[in-house]
């Protein structure tokens, strides 16, 4: 293997030092622009050197930087470009130590087929400053432009090497420097038909070897395939860790064996130590004369660490800080460098921004930022932290993302449109708890309504209430638990199996009795006003209760109707929709499409132009018995005639005269004839 040359070549770059003063007096900022974001620099110093930020320590023009950090900005290019300082590059005369980073570029004119220890033809190095690619004052590492070593085969039966050596310079007390290669951070990639890659130490005069693969583009069975580096015209392999540990202040990647092919069939291979993941391999790169050069004329990126390497390690604990301390920002500390001596310092938990300046770390508002700091509640920063409660009537972790209801979400049914119900326990029973969807009893009539109203019947069809409890900010009422939902459920929901004609004959008298006893049996008329099956509930006995009586009326005894009430349209009298007086008659009415509903197991809605209703109608006006109408599950011959006598019944209670309708004591009594003709 060929013995690189660790001495720096006598080309160097003078910077001019009116540039420089350029450079520290420019404020790129725009007024105001930055107004909302964290400082990065110290005040009065430029943040950004042309697409590339400067965070402080990093720094432009003087008292801008600490020491190793010092940051020169080159405005000839248009935008300009950053490069990290190095005095040994800009000036003759400096005196070690020098601190900076510079690559030296060694161009070698090689015989096509000559071994890789003859004599060179020619050859010449140009050293130049390191380009700042990017910095990452959080990761504390920078990203440099690296050169792309190549080796191609020209047509005049020579080829021209060219390899890239990267020193990292120490300065005064700091042997470590300011930067160390950084091993996790970058991959060492070969591209070509034949080729080998290495990644060499650079240090005295002789270089040893670290990491290397191979590439082959023909003699596999596979082709090479865009986008993977896996040996075909490109290869890659990380950096060991302890491979890189003696050796990071000085690397070259190095071409081996050199490019001897035929030119007319190999024209270039290259090598490049490369950040990881991104590089993307295409077939095009590996045809052509310096085809990934052109690709990527400033170079590719690699990654450096860097750390304040001048005054030793982090102070122990109880310890004072060394004097020049760099972590010196509020909610900040300090922590050992992984990659060589010294330390950096890091923002504390939830805070973000600079460390290494006084107002740098600033506390996160974390809520807003919710894809990175969950709250499924309401959420509220406070320094270094934030609080994430669950909303009302949630309870758990919002921060975990599993506020659940205070009630089991399981037991949750909405009733009517205006109330939502869970399940709770007061003592050993378990309740049904009602609160309105909108905050004050005040606003909600409704609300009120049901507690006048469910405070006068007790009847063992009618849900009772419990209590109420007002004297939070959501009023709510707290009523029997009934575990088997509501009769709409039980008909409707997909889920459900058969169920017997004796059960809804049970259903449909004892329901009728309830709803008998309000119209007649309390001291004021109480019309219910919204009869349909998704207010009539079942325990678990199922034996029916009417609930939701959020629109019901009372009516003195003198009085014959009510006025303006809104129930489901499905169910409602269309009498009482053209009148728009509620009378016992109505409910007589919905009751009547819910019998339906019981011998179908179709539910009525009115959005089909009342198909139920109307088909029932047709056969009783054509003198017709609604056989095919019953739900199958019960339809058995033997029941038929039951089914019809509830048929005839329905229909009455739908005739649109309104004297013509039973009341629903008769109809409570005849439903329960049926029930008993059938278990006696
Ligand atoms: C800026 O870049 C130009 C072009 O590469 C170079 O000639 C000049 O010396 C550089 N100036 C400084 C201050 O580095
Ligand atoms: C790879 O992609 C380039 C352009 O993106 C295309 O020209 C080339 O044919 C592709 N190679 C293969 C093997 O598909
Ligand atoms: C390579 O692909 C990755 C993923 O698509 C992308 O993030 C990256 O920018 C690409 N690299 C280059 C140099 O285009
Ligand atoms: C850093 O290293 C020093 C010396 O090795 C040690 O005393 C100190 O406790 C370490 N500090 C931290 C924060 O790890
Ligand atoms: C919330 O979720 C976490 C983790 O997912 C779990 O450990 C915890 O028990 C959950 N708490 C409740 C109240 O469900
Ligand atoms: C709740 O209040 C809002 C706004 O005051 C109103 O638009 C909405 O209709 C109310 N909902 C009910 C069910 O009363
Ligand atoms: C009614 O509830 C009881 C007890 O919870 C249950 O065993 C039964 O299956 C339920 N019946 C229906 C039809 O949901």
């Amino acid at each position: 293997m060929a013995t690189m040359s660790s001495s720096k070549f006598p080309s160097r770059v003078l910077l001019p030092l009116i540039l420089l003063l350029l450079a520290a007096s420019a404020d790129h900022r725009t007024p105001g622009a930055y107004a909302a974001a964290l400082p990065i620099t110290r005040p009065g110093c430029p943040d950004k050197c042309g697409d590339v930020l400067i965070p402080f320590p990093f720094g432009i023009g003087s008292g801008c930087f600490l020491q190793g950090f010092e940051v020169t900005c080159n405005n000839t290019f248009t935008p300009p470009r950053a490069f990290i300082t190095n005095r040994e590059l800009d000036d003759p005369s400096a005196k070690w130590p020098y601190g900076g980073v510079f690559q030296d570029v060694a161009e070698i004119v090689y015989l096509t087929g000559n071994s890789e220890d003859s004599k060179p033809s020619s050859s010449k190095t140009v050293s130049v400053p390191l380009e700042l690619f990017s910095i990452s004052v959080a990761d504390n590492q920078a990203r440099g432009y690296g050169a792309i070593s190549s080796d191609c085969t020209t047509a005049t039966a020579e080829h021209l090497y060219k390899y890239q050596g990267t020193v990292f310079d120490s300065y005064a007390d700091a042997p470590d420097g300011t930067f160390l290669l950084s091993a996790s951070g970058n991959v060492l990639i070969g591209v070509g038909n034949s080729v080998e890659p290495v990644l060499t130490q650079r240090v005295g005069a002789t270089s040893s070897f670290w990491a290397s693969c191979v590439s082959k583009g023909t003699g596999y069975l596979q082709l090479p395939a865009n986008g993977s580096c896996g040996g075909r015209g490109c290869c890659q392999t990380p950096v060991a860790e302890e491979a890189v540990a003696d050796s990071r202040r000085a690397f070259s990647v190095a071409l081996y064996p050199r490019n001897d092919g035929d030119p007319a069939q190999v024209a270039c291979n290259y090598g490049m130590l490369v950040e990881k993941n991104w590089y993307n391999f295409s077939t095009t790169d590996m045809n052509g004369y310096e085809t990934l050069p052109k690709r990527f004329p400033r170079g590719i990126p690699f990654v450096m660490d860097f750390a304040i390497r001048n005054s030793g390690a982090c102070p122990a604990q109880g310890q004072l800080p060394p004097a020049g301390y760099a972590c010196v920002s509020d909610n900040s500390y300090c922590a050992n460098a992984t990659n060589g001596l010294g330390y950096v310092c890091k923002c504390s938990h939830n805070y973000e921004g600079n460390p290494y300046f006084k107002v740098g770390c600033q506390d996160i508002n974390e809520c807003e930022h919710p894809e990175k700091y969950r709250c499924d509640g309401i959420c509220k920063n406070k320094p270094g932290d934030y609080d994430c409660l669950c909303k009302a009537g949630m309870k758990g972790d919002a921060k975990k993302g599993n506020c659940t209801e205070k009630f089991p979400t399981a037991a949750k049914a909405v009733v009517g449109g205006f109330g939502e119900v869970y399940k709770g326990i007061v003592g050993d029973e378990i309740v049904a708890v009602k609160k309105p969807i909108n905050g004050s009893i005040l606003e909600n009539d409704q609300f009120a309504n049901e507690v006048i109203i469910q405070s006068q019947v007790i009847h063992r069809n009618i849900v009772r209430l419990i209590g109420c409890c007002l004297d939070v900010d959501i009023p709510m009422l707290v009523y029997e638990f009934l575990s088997n939902g509501s009769l709409d459920d039980i008909l409707h929901s997909n889920n459900m199996g058969p169920l017997n004609l004796d059960a809804r004959l049970k259903i449909a008298a004892e329901s009728a009795d309830g709803l008998a006893y309000m119209h007649s049996k309390t001291s004021t008329k109480i019309l219910h006003g919204d009869v349909k099956p998704a207010n009539i509930l079942l325990d678990d006995n199922m034996l029916p209760k009417i609930s939701d009586f959020g629109i019901s009326r009372l009516i003195p005894r003198d009085k014959e109707h009510a006025a303006s009430v809104i129930g489901d349209m499905s169910y409602m009298d269309p009498v009482y929709l053209q009148t728009g007086l509620l009378t016992e008659k109505s409910d007589v009415y919905s009751f009547g499409v819910v019998l339906l509903e019981l011998i179908s197991r179709k539910k009525a809605t009115h959005s089909d132009n009342y198909k139920l209703v109307n088909s029932y109608l047709e056969d009783h006006k054509k003198g017709k018995k609604s056989t095919e109408l019953f739900d199958k599950d019960i339809a058995a011959e033997g029941d038929l005639e039951i089914l019809d006598s509830i048929a005839v019944l329905a229909v009455e209670c739908l005739n649109l005269d309104v004297d013509q309708r039973p009341a629903m004591t008769e109809v409570a009594h005849r439903l329960l004839m049926l029930y008993q003709s059938r278990s006696s």
